[in-house]
């Protein structure tokens, strides 16, 4: 090594040794002669002291040394004179008299300071990606990412599971997103996909006789993107043979104990709570529903349909539902452009308004339609509960919208009224899922999660009779209101693997050419089984407390999908093209 110690290392204990460390330059300052440099690495930062007991020519040189230089230093550890200790640095209490400095690369004045607390926007640190990974803060991310993942294979190792890594080029596993697409060289016309996830080869390792098998996965999903979604992700992936759902549940649920108490110091009591999905659509609007606040969502269809309010009998009478939420003491907390605000995101949500009220200190409603309310005004504050000082967020709507509006102003007013701890952390499953949902697109049924999922036994012959009725041995686990991981039991015969595909507008010949290795297999022995996958990057970003998925991924793609720092994706030579038969119609811009 060309160090003795790294810049996170020394301590009051090492005073008097003499030592080498390498790194890079945080910060310079030069006080009357003398030169402070704090030299930063992985493991910390140390400061160094150039004057009077160095070299001339370490003089000289740290005269000229600029941030993000990397340096070699020489020198022995002193105590920090009296006052000028630093208790939030782990090497806060000595700093290294330096003899001699070399220059081992010097650096062009960076883009941003990694060491500065005012950083610029997120597309400059993406674009120097390099520089930001300097960064403590992102530094941190990663190994909090490296730890967790470490507890995840640790866990599955000690219980048997063997990691076998599954193919990236293969065809399309549908999750529910479009493909990365890989073009043939040696078979014009003809494509691979990137997976979305190993879904079917885990299955098969399953069919193989393997039991119990994890990796981590990379998949790709050609989709919109969020703050909680990449275009290529990781998935922690598990598959288990003769399971029932709580194996796979207790499995996971060991892993969650196990990386909670590591990685934050918190004992997470077992068995997780599990919400049905009709529980959580109707008590909070969403299939993840953060459940670290209240705000449930109350329903008042009974109510509203003997109203004479328009808004609410033209929902009641059009087969929808009128829910509304209590928001204890609001009702002096928001302006009206607050409460418009309100309505904008109601209405971003697809709602055609958002009915608000207040109770009075006499008890009685206020607010734009308060006049309305007529006889339904007692027993409507009854059936919320509202008391003196409360708000009232009213939708009538079909039962999708009413969801989607209200999930997306319970959201609002637990982030902005502070509802929750910023440390709080709240696990649960949310189960028995729909196993289809209706095709936007198509008007014909989708699979909720994925085609392979298995109907409950008890639902088997709703499959045919009443599809939407029928649901899925299904599980999701929730953190925080934020999906971190899905699975399923799957299906492990041919004849109902053939029967949703068929539900699913699969022809009979289009399953064969698709997915024949997958009938051919559950008719060879397949064993039941079942599993799950975790998303990694959410897990981190969770665990870390982060806002963004961004900052737990080394390189991330942006919004828009592409890589600011390598201009991915980019033309390619024709010459390229030519040998992959391709031909590129752009668009006009
Ligand atoms: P699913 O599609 O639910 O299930 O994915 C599992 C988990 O992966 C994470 N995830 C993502 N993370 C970041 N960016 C994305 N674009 C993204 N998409 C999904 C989520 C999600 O819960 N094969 C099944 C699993 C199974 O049935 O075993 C699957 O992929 O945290
Ligand atoms: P309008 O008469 O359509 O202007 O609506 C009267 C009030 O009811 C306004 O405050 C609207 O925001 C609200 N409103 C209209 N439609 C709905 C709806 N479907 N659900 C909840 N509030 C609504």
């Amino acid at each position: 090594m060309l160090r003795s110690h790294t810049c996170g290392e020394l301590r009051p204990t090492n005073l008097g040794e003499k030592v080498t460390l390498c790194g890079w330059v945080d910060r310079v300052r030069d006080h009357k002669g003398v030169i402070f440099i704090d030299l930063r690495d992985r493991w910390g930062r140390t400061q160094v002291v150039i004057g009077p007991g160095s070299s001339p020519e370490a003089l000289a040189a740290a005269r000229l040394v600029r941030a993000e230089w990397v340096l070699r230093i020489n020198g022995t550890v002193g105590a920090r004179p009296e006052g000028t200790t630093n208790p939030k640095l782990a090497t806060g209490g000595i700093e290294v008299a330096c003899a001699t400095l070399d220059v081992l690369n010097e650096a062009e004045t960076p883009v941003f300071q990694p060491g500065a607390t005012d950083l610029p926007g997120e597309e400059v640190r993406l674009a120097n990606r390099w520089l930001d990974l300097r960064r403590p803060a992102m530094q941190e991310n990663m190994f909090l990412r490296s730890r967790i993942v470490k507890i995840m294979r640790d866990h599955f190792d000690a219980l048997g599971f063997i990691d076998v890594e599954t193919p990236m080029l293969g065809r399309s596993t549908p999750e529910g997103a479009r493909d990365y697409l890989v073009p043939s060289r040696l078979d014009h016309g003809a494509f691979f996909a990137l997976p979305q996830s190993p879904q079917l080869y885990k299955q098969l390792l399953m069919m193989a006789g393997f039991d119990r098998y994890v990796q981590v996965a990379k998949c790709f999903r050609d989709e919109d993107l969020r703050a909680d979604r990449q275009p290529e992700f990781t998935q922690l992936d598990v598959e288990m043979s003769f399971v029932e759902a709580d194996d796979v549940i207790g499995v996971i649920e060991g892993l969650v104990k196990r990386t909670a108490r590591e990685i934050l110091g918190l004992d997470v009591p077992l068995p997780l709570p599990r919400l049905t999905w009709d529980e959580c659509m109707e008590r909070f609007g969403h299939d993840a529903p953060d459940l670290r606040y209240g705000l449930e969502i109350i329903d008042l269809t009974a109510l509203a349909g003997e109203s004479d309010f328009r808004v609410f009998r033209a929902a009641v009478e059009a087969g929808g539902r009128v829910r509304g939420i209590r928001v204890p003491g609001a009702a002096a907390r928001f302006s009206r452009k607050e409460l418009d605000e309100l309505t904008a995101l109601a209405v971003e949500a697809g709602a055609k308004g958002l009915v608000w009220l207040k109770v009075e200190e006499t008890g009685d409603w206020s607010g734009p339609v308060a006049k309305n309310l007529g006889a339904v005004a007692a027993p409507l504050r009854d059936t919320l509960g509202a008391v003196a000082g409360d708000l009232a967020l009213i939708v009538a709507d079909s039962f999708d919208v009413s969801c989607k509006a209200l999930h997306t102003l319970r959201k609002r007013l637990g982030a902005v009224l502070g509802l929750y701890e910023p440390d709080a952390m709240h696990f649960s499953w949310v189960v028995d899922f729909p196993m289809f949902a209706s095709d936007g697109e198509t008007g014909g049924w989708a699979s909720m999660h994925h085609p392979f999922t298995a109907p409950r036994p008890a639902d088997l012959d709703l499959l045919e009779s009443d599809p939407a009725a029928c649901r899925a041995v299904a599980y999701d686990l929730v953190i925080n209101g934020s999906e971190a991981g899905g699975g399923t039991i799957r299906i492990h015969d041919g004849v109902t693997q053939e029967k949703v595909f068929k539900l699913l507008g699969i022809s009979a010949e289009t399953a064969r050419e698709r997915f024949g290795f997958l009938l051919d297999a559950l008719r060879s022995g397949a064993p039941p089984h079942g599993g799950i996958a975790l998303g990694i990057d959410r897990w981190v970003m969770l665990f870390g407390k982060l806002d963004s998925i961004r900052d737990v991924i080394a390189f991330p793609k942006t919004q828009k999908a592409s890589d600011l720092m390598t201009g991915a994706p980019s033309p390619v030579e024709t010459k390229q093209l030519v040998e992959l038969g391709i031909r590129v119609v752009v668009p006009p811009k």
